[in-house]
């Protein structure tokens, strides 16, 4: 299969799929071989940079001259969430597959519009939601459903980074126009998706959120932040289990830690980002005196960590479950399937979000 690549934005993001595209064909050896046909970014030194280290064809700093490009085929979206909409438009008029950083939209009506908008003109998408890539998250699942857990009834998950503790800090996420909810959206659309593909469907989800640090002094002017720092909330699955969730970007000491666990009725696992590689497994059997948690080092046989370390105890690291992810949206493209997750998955997720925010009383926009 042709692919060529727009991949808009080289920002954190777009460099982290820059780096897949590059070495999925050695990493994987499948004759898969995608062309960065045009790095776009509103930066253009920075999309000039990119475009050199990365050997892609053409660069610019207008994102609708790509998308329009005929030789062009996939459009991988790695720009600020308030430019989604219309870039994810633009893609779908021109039949492109499409790769989009997560969330989808700023909001649940733009991200089920873009669903249904995709869906009706069989396009593939893909949402990178990269921590269901980590073989940690895989294996997990495969215990859940083949299991090994027993009946799960609790789920607690929280994703808790720093980065925003610093009033002097500014960024695009802390603007509600440009990133739509704050820590809610960046941290908290992840947690939600892992709980949602580890433990399935969610029929409900209440929270509250707040905005702790409302005046932010980046340089000599104030500038006021309208999205949530941090949020906590409950889910009730549809399989009858109950979940927590919270996450914060104002989370002292914690820099970017996601953190998850599920208690079943026959074992209980966690897992912790800070800790990719590895999974705290507890199963309910061998002598009481003795059995406890145990700490399971992922390596080559659990599912998809192979073409990365030959040997056990030789981990993966976050960027690389960008590289998983791209590599299976890539391999759906040659066999013509849906990839998985999709902007179906994305938009429940935000759909998620808008529950757990019409619960804690914050405006609907
Ligand atoms: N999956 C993950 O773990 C993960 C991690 C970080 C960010 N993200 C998502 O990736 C996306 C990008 O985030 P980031 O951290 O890379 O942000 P970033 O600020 O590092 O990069 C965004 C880039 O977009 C460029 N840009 C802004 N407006 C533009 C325009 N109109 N035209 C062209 N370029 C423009 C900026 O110059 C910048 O280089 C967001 O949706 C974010 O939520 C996902």
């Amino acid at each position: 299969v042709d692919v060529s690549v727009a991949l808009l934005g080289v920002g954190f993001m777009g460099s982290a799929h820059a780096r897949a595209y590059t070495s999925i064909p050695r990493l994987y050896g499948s004759g898969i071989i995608p062309k960065i046909a045009w790095v776009i970014d509103a930066d253009a030194d920075l999309a000039r940079r990119a475009a050199r280290d990365w050997d892609a064809q053409r660069w610019g700093t207008d994102w609708e001259e790509a998308i329009a490009d005929p030789s062009v085929s996939v459009t991988d979206v790695c720009l600020p969430p308030s430019l989604h909409r219309d870039v994810v438009t633009a893609a779908a008029e021109a039949g492109h597959a499409i790769y989009c950083e997560k969330p989808l939209t700023t909001s649940g009506k733009d991200a089920l519009s873009l669903t249904e908008l995709t869906e009706s003109r069989n396009l593939q998408t893909m949402i990178g939601f990269n921590l269901r890539w980590a073989p940690a998250i895989r294996y997990l699942r495969d215990l859940v459903s083949s299991n090994r857990l027993g009946t799960i009834h609790q789920f607690s998950g929280t994703f808790m980074a720093d980065w925003a503790a610093d009033p002097a800090a500014w960024d695009w996420r802390l603007s509600r126009a440009a990133a739509g909810p704050g820590a809610l959206a960046d941290v908290g659309s992840h947690i939600l998706d892992l709980a949602r593909f580890l433990l399935g469907d969610i029929e409900s989800a209440r929270g509250e959120s707040a905005t702790v640090i409302r005046e932010r002094h980046a340089g000599e002017a104030a500038r006021l932040t309208d999205n949530d720092d941090l949020f906590v909330a409950t889910l009730h699955f549809r399989s009858g289990a109950l979940g927590t969730v919270s996450g914060s970007r104002i989370a002292t000491g914690r820099k970017v830690e996601a953190a998850l666990e599920l208690t079943g009725t026959a074992g209980s696992a966690r897992w912790n980002l800070n800790r990719l590689n590895e999974l705290q497994l507890y199963l309910d059997e061998g002598d009481p005196l003795e059995n406890g948690f145990r700490t399971v080092l992922l390596g080559p046989d659990h599912p998809l960590q192979k073409p990365f370390s030959p040997a056990h105890g030789v981990g993966i690291s976050f960027l690389d479950t960008k590289i998983i992810e791209a590599h299976a949206f890539l391999t759906c493209l040659d066999s013509g399937t849906m990839p998985s997750p999709s902007f179906r998955d994305a938009w429940e997720a935000t759909s998620l979000i808008e529950q757990i925010e019409a619960s804690a009383g914050v405006p609907r926009r």
